[in-house]
């Protein structure tokens, strides 16, 4: 709606992608639902397919619903070019790592990364011809070291999953971009709000809607926000893989975004506390948590976010599976499930181990991974607090 570009984020994500010609004057853009669009002329279609965006064409190249969401997101990374939208986060990051590789090239990927984009690398990467190799998450400007004449890429995802290690990511935008190196980057537990990547140098910010953007649990929905030397490249990978996000959905991730930021704000709090109780536990040995100093990569966390969310774990002072599981089990408030980022707590029992082969996983125990959702986070500590402490007894 503005075209001032000093508005704060606060403002910018109430404002957003809500042209006039896209909302017709409703404060939400409208549902368009739509596969064949009707032209009054041949010479009118033929100008449609001749412009390349946000002319209404036909329904998989999007309508001003996608549109709205799309230019939304991309207004919220300065220094963007445009962003696309996708039917989930994980076909976010295959367009991303596809619209940047062909056969012959080698990506680096961090250790810590979702293990889904660990097995799209192994699945359709690797008999692509393209290698992966994994590198240590707090590898910083030695990045460097691992590159060879093949590297193309660097992924990163920070925090990283399940293990939270916080990475320097100007430092290795830094690296990569002196070599001419394209890097990637897992933005979802921060969103733009909180890390704006392609400010610190990152090429492609992947976000999985599918958590705070929608904010929640009720649609699935991915974006790639990309600088003007690769969202061409990224566009033209999108069209072709033929990938398209439904108007209803792409309506609930706008909806979402416009409260992102009181909803992150609230998720820093609650998560804060609970976290820091939990330090306090005898039942817990670690709090993995960026904001944390005990967090590996604690003081990059601290340079370079404008907050944190309410995505951490903790590691319990012993016990075994059996133990984590009748801990997640007793839980009255946290649900049981997989995916994050709406209302609702969660907890997880995770094990990052089996998905390590740069680095190591060693712990005092069993970790768990919870999601600090909307509640009271008071509730959430009496009932952690009534399960930690009959773990402790039981132990
Ligand atoms: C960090 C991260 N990236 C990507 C994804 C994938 O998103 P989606 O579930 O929408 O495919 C997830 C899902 O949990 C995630 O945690």
């Amino acid at each position: 709606m503005s075209d001032d570009k000093n508005l704060r984020p606060a403002t910018r994500i109430v404002e957003a992608g809500r042209r006039k010609e896209w909302t017709q004057g409703v404060v939400n853009t409208p549902v368009w639902r739509a596969s064949t669009i009707l032209f009054d002329t041949v010479a009118d279609l033929r100008a449609a397919v001749a412009s390349p965006n946000d002319r209404l064409y036909y329904g998989r190249r999007g309508t001003p619903t996608q549109w709205s969401l799309a230019d939304a997101l991309t207004e919220l990374e300065p220094g963007a070019a445009g962003t696309m939208l996708y039917p989930s986060g994980v076909a976010a990051v295959a367009m991303a790592l596809l619209s940047v590789l062909k056969p012959g090239d080698e990506l680096l990927m961090v250790d810590s990364t979702y293990e889904p984009t660990r097995a799209f690398c192994r699945n359709v990467l690797g008999p692509m011809g393209i290698a992966t190799h994994y590198y240590d998450p707090l590898a910083g400007a030695a990045i460097a070291d691992l590159f060879t004449e093949k590297t193309r890429a660097v992924f990163m995802e920070s925090p990283g999953s399940l293990t939270f290690e916080v990475q320097d990511v100007p430092a290795i935008c830094a690296a990569a971009k002196a070599c001419g190196i394209v890097t990637l980057l897992d933005n979802t537990w921060a969103t733009p709000l909180f890390f704006p990547a392609i400010g610190h140098g990152v090429d492609l910010t992947i976000l999985a809607c599918t958590k705070y953007v929608v904010g929640h649990s009720d649609a699935m929905l991915g974006s790639v926000t990309a600088n003007a030397e690769r969202f061409e490249a990224l566009r033209r990978t999108t069209h072709q893989f033929g990938q398209h996000v439904g108007p209803d959905d792409a309506s609930l991730g706008s909806r979402g975004l416009r409260t992102l930021d009181v909803r992150l704000r609230q998720h820093q709090a609650g998560a804060l506390e609970v976290a820091r109780w939990l330090e306090t536990h005898p039942g817990v040995a670690r709090v993995l948590h960026p904001a944390l100093p005990s967090c590996p990569g604690h003081e990059v966390w601290q340079r370079d976010f404008l907050g944190s969310t309410g995505l951490f774990s903790f590691v319990m002072a012993g016990g075994d599976d059996a133990a984590r599981a009748d801990l997640v089990d007793n839980l009255d408030h946290f649900g049981i499930g997989f995916s994050w980022g709406g209302y609702e707590s969660l907890a997880l029992p995770v094990d990052p181990r089996p998905l390590r082969t740069a680095t190591g996983w060693a712990a005092e125990g069993p970790l768990v991974r919870l999601h600090i959702g909307l509640e009271d986070p008071a509730d959430l500590i009496a009932d952690l607090r009534r399960g930690l402490d009959r773990f402790v007894e039981r132990r």
